[in-house]
């Protein structure tokens, strides 16, 4: 199984190219399906998750054209098949944008869940009020969620929490419906926005995207387009958190500063400094950190997806912080492996307690999922020692080139897969 080691205590300092959104792409792949005619997707980033879509999009009988790492052309004219297969939903939680995509252009879909308690932690509720709204039957038996409609009618839906999953599954499903869709409460994040302009590309009628009210007017079909996905906010803030905890110096490029500016202002608060440009940001950590507080939150709040990442910087800020998680219940797992390293978080709750201290020391850990095991690895880069981080599977689903890039400004980071690959790179290093 691969595993990264890291000898830390090197600053970062350089540039780094930020890849594409995966979790906008997650949405856009779909949404790309709705068309019977060629559509050209750039900006992909190359990473497990996109892989596993495209392979999905590919199995329901789409024409899958990689024409690079990063472009793809998909002709959603094929598809012959409205039953998405059990092992790809496993595999990714954004296969249930299918359901959208589907419902939306054919009037029907068919999709596996992923089991358990991962459906308590993440429910789709909100989904399936969405597409019964919309004039669908929604069943789910057997684990497969089953959506059809004789025709979908446009209709005025209230979203109970901002959901970005449901609110771009259901404005996809509303994009041929008849009639106008406004759905209220909208969840504002960027590649929410990105996926309307994509849909929008492609001849779609949708207002309002980056508010809490989108406006969907229905289309009879969608055309062929050409586009970009927009530059991964976490992928950028991941780099910065990186930055501010080695003491480095990152230019971070290709990213929307806008996107940014929750993250930038946390960093800010605890003492680096930030420059932005056009289309770039300069993280300097020259002065001792300090603490602040964090609390998760809706766009253009801090993202969740940012929480184990800052807080691996503020455990090491003089004083203590708090940061508080929102959205997700279960997302402190990776505080007893940086603890392992000698940080002082304590959890309670939705709530983590950090006190800072001087410095890491490197250990074996464990990355208990995407976002945490980034976290480890920042810590791990600002650590005294080496460090091992097991399960990086989850990381790779992310964050394309990872160890590339960090070993691109100035990191000894590897990617290793036994004992004797880690005693090989300790050995070079030392
Ligand atoms: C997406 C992102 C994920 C990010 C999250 C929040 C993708 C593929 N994943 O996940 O990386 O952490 O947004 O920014 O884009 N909820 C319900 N019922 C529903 C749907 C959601 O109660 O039907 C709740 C969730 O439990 C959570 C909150 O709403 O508390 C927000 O979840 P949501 O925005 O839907 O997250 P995802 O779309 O799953």
């Amino acid at each position: 199984m691969d595993q990264f080691v890291i000898k830390g205590g090197n600053p970062l300092v350089g540039e780094v190219e930020i890849s594409g959104a995966k979790n906008a792409a997650l949405g856009i792949l779909p949404a790309a399906i709705m068309a019977n005619e060629s559509v050209i997707i750039d900006n992909l980033p190359d990473v497990q998750d996109i892989n596993v879509m495209l392979q999905a999009i590919e199995g329901i009988g789409a024409k899958v054209d990689r024409m690079g790492p990063h472009k793809v052309k998909i002709n959603g004219a094929t598809i012959n098949c409205f039953d998405v297969e059990y092992e790809y939903i496993k595999k990714i939680r954004g296969s249930y944008y299918l359901l959208g995509a589907l419902l939306g252009k054919y009037n029907y879909a068919k999709v596996a869940l992923p089991g358990g308690c991962d459906i308590g932690a993440r429910p789709i509720d909100l989904h399936i009020k969405g597409f019964r709204q919309l004039g669908a039957q929604v069943d789910i038996t057997g684990g497969d969620v089953c959506a059809k409609a004789e025709e979908l009618i446009g209709s005025t839906i209230y979203l109970d929490k901002a959901s970005v999953g449901a609110t771009i599954n259901i404005m996809m499903a509303a994009t041929m419906a008849k009639g106008k869709t406004v759905i209220e409460n909208s969840a504002k994040e960027p590649h929410v926005v990105d996926v309307a302009n994509f849909l929008n590309s492609m001849g779609a009628s949708i207002r309002g995207a980056g508010t809490d009210i989108i406006r969907v007017e229905g289309v009879e079909k969608l055309h062929g387009t050409e586009y970009s996905v927009i530059p991964d906010q976490i992928e950028a803030g991941t780099f910065m958190c990186a930055a501010a905890a080695t003491k480095g110096d990152v230019t971070i490029k290709n990213v929307i500063p806008k996107h940014l500016e929750s993250i930038s202002a946390k960093l800010c608060e605890m003492g680096c400094e930030i420059e932005e440009f056009d289309d770039a940001l300069r993280v300097v950590s020259s002065k001792p950190l300090k603490s602040t507080q964090v609390a998760t939150l809706y766009y253009p709040g801090f993202p969740t997806d940012m929480q184990p990442q800052i807080s691996a910087v503020l455990a090491l800020a003089n004083g203590t912080s708090v940061v508080t998680e929102s959205i997700f219940e279960n997302r402190f797992r990776y505080a007893d492996e940086l603890n392992r390293m000698g940080a002082n978080i304590k959890v309670e709750s939705n709530v983590a307690i950090i006190t800072g201290v001087s410095k890491y020391t490197g250990a074996r850990v464990n990355a208990p999922d995407l976002r945490a095991g980034a976290a480890l690895v920042i810590a791990g880069l600002a650590a005294d020692g080496f460090t091992t981080v097991d399960d990086i599977k989850y990381i790779q689903r992310g964050y394309e080139n990872f160890e590339q890039k960090l070993m691109g400004l100035g990191a000894l980071i590897e990617k290793v897969s036994d004992d004797k690959e880690i005693q090989k790179f300790k050995l070079k290093v030392s």
